[in-house]
């Protein structure tokens, strides 16, 4: 493989991937919208830790973005990602367009997994999830990878990409990575930067107000209830008002009203000055 390559149409990854990779050689995925930071060069990693090859796609999909959402503003700086990624010299950066991607304008088919996304973020942001589900599936089909990898910063779009993978059954295994944080708690996050000085400092109590809860989960409470109590005692003391507070499973996302047997999501959205942040933690029994 070469050198640092960047491949800017669907054609030639597809063409890449026919010719430019010896077999048995396994290829990872690491899908990102760009404006790379910390978190995502976690992904990187750990995708060399699994695969000879690492592909990291970086596309912002319109397909995802509401009509009220950020898609215009959206930082784009393909040139810094590049330069970011260059402590990987190996990786492959597929940067296709927006015309490539959907030359018809939308895809005409969408991929959902309604059962899973009327939940969380799904509730604030219908056909996010669709749109997310679709241009991964795209890519998949476009890198044919055999690992993809996700942050388990993004809770619910893991466990979505997930179950999409299983139910359509994708020839990828779909791998989560942890959330990779500021020393202050806050997740990292492209969307960070819209943050005022003093909107930054505020948004580290949400990683707090998450970890009062896994602290009273870890002191042997297991009720919603007393556990999201927790979150919003904090939150309330940083002022800030939840989108949503939420104790799920973190497989299914379905509601818990108890921790049982299977890991749950500890998850919550809140909007901060001009940026709708997200974080969750995982309570493992
Ligand atoms: P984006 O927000 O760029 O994120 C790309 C990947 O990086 C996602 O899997 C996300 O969960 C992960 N990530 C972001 N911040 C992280 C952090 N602090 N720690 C660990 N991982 C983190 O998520 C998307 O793009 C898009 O929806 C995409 C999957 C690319 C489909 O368009």
């Amino acid at each position: 493989m070469l050198n640092r390559t960047r491949i800017e149409s669907v054609a030639d990854m597809v063409e890449f991937r026919k010719n430019g990779v010896r077999q048995p050689a396994r290829v990872a995925l690491v899908p990102t919208m760009g404006a790379l930071h910390e978190g995502h060069l976690a992904l990187v990693k750990a995708a060399y830790g699994i695969a000879q090859h690492v592909v990291v796609s970086i596309f912002v999909n319109p397909m995802q973005f509401g009509p009220q959402e950020d898609y215009s503003r959206y930082p784009r700086v393909v040139d810094h990602d590049i330069a970011l990624l260059s402590s990987f010299p190996h990786t492959v950066v597929f940067t296709p367009s927006a015309e490539d991607m959907y030359p018809e304008g939308p895809s005409w088919t969408v991929i959902s997994v309604p059962g899973m996304t009327g939940t969380l973020c799904g509730l604030k942001r219908p056909g996010h999830f669709d749109g997310v589900c679709t241009v991964v599936a795209k890519l998949f089909n476009i890198v044919r990878p055999d690992f993809a990898l996700f942050g388990q910063k993004d809770g619910q779009q893991l466990a979505v990409v997930r179950r999409m993978a299983e139910d359509l059954n994708f020839p990828v295994e779909i791998v989560g990575v942890p959330t990779v944080r500021e020393p202050s708690g806050l997740a990292l996050s492209s969307r960070n930067r819209y943050l005022e000085p003093h909107e930054r400092v505020q948004a580290a109590s949400l990683y707090r107000a998450l970890s009062a809860g896994r602290e009273r989960f870890g002191k042997g409470e297991r009720s919603r209830q007393q556990i999201t109590q927790a979150v919003f005692d904090v939150l309330r003391a940083a002022g800030i008002e939840a989108e949503y507070v939420a104790l799920v499973d973190s497989r299914t996302l379905e509601p818990l009203e108890q921790v049982g047997r299977q890991p749950a999501m500890l998850a919550l959205a809140a909007q901060i000055g001009a940026a709708r942040l997200i974080d969750n933690v995982i309570l493992t029994p």
